[in-house]
């Protein structure tokens, strides 16, 4: 469908309200059903939700209080809660095969025993995940900790969450899963192209790709750049400046922008410059409408990251889209296990992205989104060169453009079990880019 952009409101996903807080762990419920919700204006379209909202309820924890969350799947398929980016037992992962069937239900246990991240949670079911998250199974999950509440970060009405996402809505209202170069519709919190009426003053905005299948190049249409506050895994030691923000699937962002430096009436125009030349740049309009106070600071110093693991293993993996999603040559099977470690193991694994450029866009399918369950990783190396501030703190995803490779490190646990990781382009992952692997105990 044509679109006119800027004609909603921004939404902000609602907080789910817990059914019980008891003395260690708050208790919440959702029902995954169909709903009929507006992205496009004027346009009615079915999809799939936690809890009837599009995209699901916000669930906010805080680190040493236990979530748990009963699921129950009222939709015609299967689907499996995924926390992406929580450090949760292996039963409680949301794997690919551990799926919650039509009509049943489930509990997922989150022990939230990890320092303060913006991370959401979306289904997983196995070559279902795709199109599951795709028409709208993905909410966040916002974990806050002592030591972020202490500093004087934009927070309440100023703390932001974008969820920014492609579509195609046909004209009788459809969304329709396809691939990302037939997705011209880009949303945030699940409106098309909305506007965004803030304060003349310091936002905190957390950044998140939801796209199945796409990277975004996010950046202020006046050049304006952004604060870097944190990355997948919460906090930067230190705040750093960016320009351009080139995010692929599952990563997060989070910035904080200053809108004092424009006047009261103005506008800022968030922009894609990862767009196709047949689609509109713009994400997101700022509108400037007030005045206000603002006692905000982003600290010259935001915190202290755990120290770099010292790998002693080291493991190849070679991401290939053709002629068959692969990971070292294979697709995912639930009974091989790809990798067998310890807990506690320190490792340096190097990711390969063998895919060639292609001399123009769209090439959205040769770009991989490598991404751990169960544990973050810091970004050693970006094609033999010291990573940079785009890879800089805890990540869980790492981008990896045709021809790259990176170097990563992670200690495995804190948990035993089964866990996975995969390319986040959600169409690779369904199509078998994945791969197994068992924390075994010490
Ligand atoms: Cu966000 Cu295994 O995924």
């Amino acid at each position: 469908a044509e679109t006119v952009p800027f004609a909603h409101a921004l939404p902000l996903p609602k907080t789910l309200t817990p059914l019980t807080r008891g003395a260690t762990t708050d208790v919440y419920e959702m029902r995954m059903r169909e709903a009929d919700v507006e992205i496009v204006k004027g346009l009615t379209s079915r999809v799939r939700t936690f809890d009837g909202t599009f995209p699901g309820p916000t669930i906010k924890a805080c680190q040493g209080r236990a979530v748990e969350v009963r699921q129950y799947n009222d939709l015609t398929v299967n689907a499996a809660v995924h926390l992406h980016g929580g450090e949760v037992h292996s039963e409680h992962d949301g794997l690919p095969m551990d799926v919650i069937a039509p009509g049943g239900n489930r509990t997922y246990h989150y022990p939230n025993k990890q320092r303060a991240a913006s991370l959401w949670y979306h289904d997983h079911a196995h070559h279902l995940e795709a199109e599951n998250v795709y028409k709208g199974l993905h909410g966040l999950y916002l974990i806050s900790d002592a030591e972020e509440k202490k500093l004087p970060l934009p927070r309440g009405a100023y703390d932001v969450p974008l969820v920014i996402r492609d579509a195609r809505v046909e004209t009788d209202g459809t969304l329709r899963y396809t691939r990302p170069s037939d997705c011209p519709h880009m949303l945030v919190n699940g409106k098309e192209r909305p506007y965004f009426k803030v304060a003349a003053r310091k936002y905190r905005l957390r950044l998140y790709n939801a796209c199945a299948n796409r990277y975004i190049r996010l950046r202020l249409a006046d050049g304006t750049p952004f604060t870097q506050i944190a990355s997948d895994g919460g906090l930067l030691e230190r705040p750093v400046q960016r320009d351009e923000l080139l995010m692929l699937g599952g990563e997060r962002v989070e910035v904080v922008v200053d809108f004092s430096r424009y006047s009261v009436g103005q506008s800022v125009v968030l922009e894609n410059t990862g767009a196709l030349p047949t689609e509109r740049p713009e994400v997101l309009r700022f509108d400037i409408d007030r005045r206000s106070t603002d006692n905000s600071e982003v600290p010259a110093r935001l915190s202290t990251l755990p120290p770099v693991p010292r790998g002693t293993v080291e493991r190849d993996f070679e991401l290939r889209t053709f002629p068959a999603m692969t990971i070292n040559g294979v697709s995912y099977d639930p009974d091989r296990v790809d990798v067998a470690t310890t807990v506690g193991s320190s490792e340096i694994w190097t990711i390969r992205n063998v895919e060639a450029p292609l001399p123009a866009p769209p090439d959205f399918h040769l770009y991989h989104s490598f991404h751990t369950h169960l544990t973050y990783f810091r970004v050693l190396e970006r094609n033999g060169q010291p990573a940079g501030v785009r890879d800089s703190g805890l990540k869980d995803t790492v981008c990896l453009g045709p021809g790259e490779t990176v170097k990563i490190a992670m200690t495995w646990g804190p948990y035993t079990g089964q866990y996975l990781y995969h390319c986040h382009q959600l169409g690779h992952s369904s199509g078998g880019q994945m791969g197994r692997i068992d924390v075994n105990p010490a």
